[in-house]
């Protein structure tokens, strides 16, 4: 059973793939969807969309926030905040995989920039309206986690981009951090809060984060992307996390599409945990 007609949901990357679908379904359950873009002619577009799969009641807005962009993501959460007392479901899903090095204007590596630590920032922000609501937050990662090394670097270097660069193992260890985000932001809020967050691997999937790549690894998944999964598929994980009554209580986990399974070894260090989330205190210079 899902509870999500009139919850406010925030999604980002809510354009293509895994958090479009999403917002279909939440739409569809009547939910007031908060679509959070970085563009606002594929996020319009995407708006009119979802508003055609929508339920009677329910309300789809578009927030514009690129979040390579500490400041865009500031003025975005600061926004949320005033406007929405109470949040009931914050999905954290805009995710890039990048195969050559890019620095943002900030000074991070692009992939972790996007898919941790801009992400990171959004949910301290919202932090608030997500306790009054008992929201829920879901952190889209990915089984890539697996692969990820944090400790490969001094984690700063990591963050900077100044450590070797390889296409691949940047998204695994920004899928990496989603997960010891997760667990982290578990221990530490208050149980009275009630919120809950968990992370999600939304299945293997034929959206548009392979077409960006000419290098081996979206070539091949290009290649196979006629036998890949819908990206439906992705946004029903992500739909069921954000409303099955039956998850209400559940939190601090990592479900594989539908199934709860056991993250890596890594995503259970709590002391790379903690060094993780100072790191990203101090770079997002907001308070944890
Ligand atoms: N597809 C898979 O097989 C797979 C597998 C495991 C995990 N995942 C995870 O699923 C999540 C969704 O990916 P997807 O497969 O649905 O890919 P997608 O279709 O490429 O969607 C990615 C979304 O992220 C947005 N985005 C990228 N950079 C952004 C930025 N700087 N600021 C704001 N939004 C930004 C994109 O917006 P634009 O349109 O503006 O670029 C797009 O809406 C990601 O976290 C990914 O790691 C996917």
């Amino acid at each position: 059973m899902t509870e999500l007609q009139g919850k406010i949901c925030v999604v980002t990357g809510a354009n293509s793939g895994v958090g479009l679908s999403a917002c279909r379904l939440l739409a569809a359950s009547g939910a007031y969807v908060v679509m959070l873009c970085r563009d606002r002619q594929r996020g319009e577009a995407a708006r009119r969309d979802i508003e055609r799969h929508a339920a009677k009641g329910a309300e789809v807005e578009l927030e514009l926030a690129d979040l390579a962009s500490l400041e865009d993501v500031r003025r975005a959460g600061e926004r949320l905040r005033s406007r929405f007392a109470r949040l009931d479901v914050l999905v954290n899903n805009a995710g890039v995989y990048r195969a050559r090095r890019e620095i943002t204007p900030d000074g991070f590596e692009r992939t972790m920039a996007v898919n941790h630590l801009g992400h990171f920032l959004l949910t301290q922000l919202l932090l608030e309206p997500l306790k009054t609501a008992a929201g829920r937050v879901i952190n889209v990662s990915s089984e890539a986690h697996r692969g990820g090394n944090l400790t490969r670097s001094p984690l700063e270097e990591i963050f900077r981009g100044t450590s070797a660069y390889q296409g691949f193992q940047a998204y695994s260890d920004s899928k990496l951090a989603n997960v010891l985000f997760t667990f982290e932001l578990a221990r530490r809020l208050d149980h009275a809060s009630a919120v809950t967050v968990n992370a999600l691997h939304p299945g293997v999937l034929a959206t548009r984060i392979w077409n960006q790549n000419a290098n081996p690894v979206s070539l091949f998944m290009r290649v196979m992307k006629p036998f890949l999964g819908r990206p439906r598929r992705g946004g029903a994980a992500v739909a069921r996390l954000a409303g099955d009554s039956s998850l209400r209580p559940v939190t601090g986990r990592y479900f594989k599409e539908l199934d709860e399974v056991p993250a890596a070894q890594a995503a259970h260090d709590e002391g790379l945990a903690s060094r993780l989330w100072r790191l990203s205190v101090e770079l997002t210079d907001e308070r944890g």
